[in-house]
């Protein structure tokens, strides 16, 4: 990676020692860009901490527990475990690839998380926090298990909003038990689930309402009015006891002596070892180090970065968990959702990017940028619109804040090799100081957008000094010397302030003064730099094209099918060995051709494969990828590319592929077609590097699937 972990530069106090999180992110599906803003939100403050001299470690862990890991591992055949090792791997190359710059970065199934869940547990149980209770769950006698809450959907029981799961109400924000919903259904089967007897574990949240309430009445509590708004609501509904425990199968760790207690082993809820994994991560860290991590969360400060999704569970069950155990109470900063083209991202719409594909198309800066730009501390949703990005990647961070540093940098750099000689031009100086010391502010509120407006003033003085000065008339002169010396020394200074944002820019200027980037600092920036310059880098991208680019939702590519075989249980399907190459490797897929196809007409073929399909079991056997095929009752082609070379990604014209996964239900929603023998999804046709794909023999607007 690029960009280097700035170390402090003082050795603080414990007053210094910060801690900074984002949510743990679900280790059951890939990092997609809504969940960035969070995470280049903390990047961006943990940067600045460590740049003014705070001893901050940027700390998080992939979200391993609960259900949604443990029935995605489970339909792919997978134990939960290493399902979500294996996300946890992919969540790691995601962040980095963005400049996210984690001090630790760890799991919450992990020895230190069972560790200090059962701390807390058995600390709360202690203090009589904890009792028994026998509750109505969820069972479905059609799947013949307990069914946790995200696994039934039904009617928000508080503000009537359709299709909410039974943990918390997407609409209203309220946490919810699915045995509230009004008209359940099983999510596994569709079926109506019954209610069952079961004990249980609960926490006396009730018993914290008053100094919760305390706690964010507090000025110093800087609490966002509107999440302000939300807690007394929920304060004047009353706060329940929360229910800890799950009944099984769960993966997450279970409760000390719940056997012996209930009868049946039970396991911790999800949402009460996640944020504990918080604590884990950065002990993960500091026991790595030589250090310890009371001296963060008892001596120094916390800082959790949260989407407003999960608000209920950071400023209610969190808090009531750290006053029980003794921990002082963190800072927490909400924001909103994005969108894109003002609407929620959607697969079918094409407009859910996941963290890789977006780097297909951009910069990673271009991303950071764009979000530093709306980010200030509220809660409003961040729309991207990508005429919109275009527009403010190319005239801001290109046209105004690169081009003075390149340019500057690389006039003095050819004409001089050196800076030796500096105006003194008090006023423009003054100038900048004033607007520094603003910057400075605007980071520590959060309010990345007005420091990025702040920086952006500075570039523009620098630009319209440098224009007016016109040094490229008469470069030997001193003064023009001396004008370029100081615009040296601005882009410098500028490059320091918009570090947080854009590590990668900043690095490559530090190049130009033969300095390493990790060894600048906020009071680094002066006014009397001199010394010897390197040639300087293009420093930032220009955006070419927008996605008219709608995003196809299937990832399409070229295999080679490489062995076809009966399946064992099943008359009418093959069992293929089939070679994607590249990123994709040998999979095996089922396939419902032998009515139509006879082995040797598909031995050794090319074909169009779906590759991100939901790995699912076909009568026994994982099918991991899809042929695809046109026809209908009678003839079935295969999608056949002979022309192709293996691997190759399968695009229709002007549409890029995704690689989130899709389900068998999405991909049947998709109307593609034969129209003249070519393959057509809206009016596009699908092709390969050097083929349209074409199929012969079927019916004109017959279905591809
Ligand atoms: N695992 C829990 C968090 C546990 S923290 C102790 C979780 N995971 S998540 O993967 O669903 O979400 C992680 C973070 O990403 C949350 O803060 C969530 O709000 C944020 N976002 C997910 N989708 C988002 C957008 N579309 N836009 C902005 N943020 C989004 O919740
Ligand atoms: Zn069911």
């Amino acid at each position: 990676m690029a960009a280097s972990k700035p170390k402090p530069v003082v050795k603080s106090k414990s007053k210094d020692n910060i801690i900074v999180t984002a949510a743990l992110p679900y280790a059951n599906g890939p990092i997609h860009i809504g969940h960035l803003l969070e995470y280049i939100q903390a990047d961006i403050y943990s940067r600045f901490l460590k740049l003014t001299g705070k001893n901050a470690l940027y700390i998080c862990a992939s979200d391993m527990h609960g259900t949604p890991v443990e029935v995605n591992a489970r339909k792919v055949g997978k134990e939960p475990e290493q399902f979500a090792l294996e996300l946890w791997k992919e969540h790691q190359q995601d962040f980095v690839s963005y400049l996210i710059n984690f001090d630790n970065y760890y799991k919450t199934h992990s020895p230190e998380n069972k560790e200090i869940s059962e701390f807390f547990y058995r600390t709360l149980k202690h203090a009589g926090h904890i009792y028994r209770k026998k509750v109505q769950v969820i069972y479905c006698q059609n799947c013949k298990r307990y069914l946790p809450d995200r696994y039934v959907k039904g009617i928000c029981p508080y503000c009537k909003a359709l299709e909410q799961y039974g943990d918390v109400c997407e609409k209203c924000s309220k946490a919810l038990k699915g045995v509230e919903l009004i008209e359940p259904k099983c999510s596994l089967c569709g079926k109506t689930p019954i209610q069952k007897e079961s004990e249980h574990y609960f926490f006396k949240l009730s018993l914290f309402a008053k100094k919760l309430q305390k706690w964010f009445s507090a000025p110093k509590s800087r609490i966002q009015p509107e999440v302000k708004n939300w807690l007394n609501e929920w304060m004047k509904k009353g706060l329940e006891d929360w229910c800890i425990s799950r009944d099984a199968p769960y993966f997450g760790f279970e409760i000390p002596d719940s056997e012996k207690e209930t009868g049946d082993k039970k396991y911790f809820y999800v949402w009460l070892d996640a944020p504990i994994g918080y604590i884990s991560s950065t002990k993960n860290y500091t026991d790595a180090h030589g250090q310890k991590w009371d001296d963060y969360w008892k001596k120094g400060q916390v800082e959790h970065f949260i989407g407003k999704d999960i608000a209920y569970f950071h400023f209610l069950f969190w808090p009531a968990m750290l006053m029980a155990v003794g921990i002082p109470l963190p800072k927490l900063t909400v924001h909103g959702f994005i969108t894109v083209n003002g609407e929620k991202m959607s697969k079918s719409r094409g407009t859910f990017f996941t963290a890789k594909d977006f780097l297909k198309l951009y910069n990673p800066e271009a991303l950071r940028f764009y979000y530093a730009y709306h980010l200030n501390r509220s809660l409003v949703d961040v729309d991207i619109n990508f005429e919109d990005m275009k527009s403010v990647v190319n005239t801001v961070l290109v046209g105004n804040l690169s081009n003075f540093c390149y340019r500057v940098l690389m006039f003095a750099e050819k004409n001089y090799g050196e800076v030796d000689i500096i105006a003194k031009d008090k006023k423009l100086i003054d100038e900048v100081k004033v607007l520094v010391k603003e910057i400075h502010k605007n980071y520590s509120e959060m309010d990345f957008r007005l420091a990025l407006r702040n920086i952006l003033k500075i570039s523009d003085i620098g630009n319209i000094y440098f224009q007016k000065a016109e040094p490229w008339k008469n470069p030997n002169s001193k003064e023009s010397k001396a004008v370029v010396g100081l615009c040296v020394a601005l882009a410098r200074n500028l490059a320091i302030l918009v570090s947080p944002i854009l590590p990668e820019f900043s690095r490559k200027v530090a190049v130009a003064f033969w300095d390493d980037i990790s060894s600048w600092n906020w009071k680094l920036g002066g006014w009397v730099w001199k010394g010897k310059l390197a040639p300087v880098e293009m420093l930032a991208d220009k955006i070419e094209k927008v996605p008219e680019a709608q995003q196809f939702p299937l990832r399409l590519v070229v295999g080679k099918i490489m062995e076809v075989k009966n399946h064992p249980n099943a008359d009418s399907l093959y069992l293929m060995k089939v070679d994607l190459s590249g990123g994709v490797g040998m999979k095996q897929v089922v396939a419902g051709l032998k009515k139509y196809l006879k082995p040797e007409e598909l031995q050794g073929k090319k074909a169009v494969f779906c590759a991100n399909m939901k790995p699912a079991k076909l009568r026994g056997e994982m099918s991991e990828a899809m042929i695809l095929a046109a026809g209908d009752e009678q003839k079935v082609a295969p999608l056949f590319v002979a022309k192709s070379e293996i691997g190759e990604e399968v695009c229709f014209e002007s549409m890029t592929n995704s690689t989130a996964e899709v389900t068998f239900e999405e991909f049947s929603q998709l109307k593609i077609i034969v129209i003249e023998g070519k393959v057509v999804y809206e009016g596009k046709k699908l092709k390969t590097r050097s083929e349209e794909v074409s199929v012969a023999g079927v019916k004109e607007g017959a279905r591809v699937r």
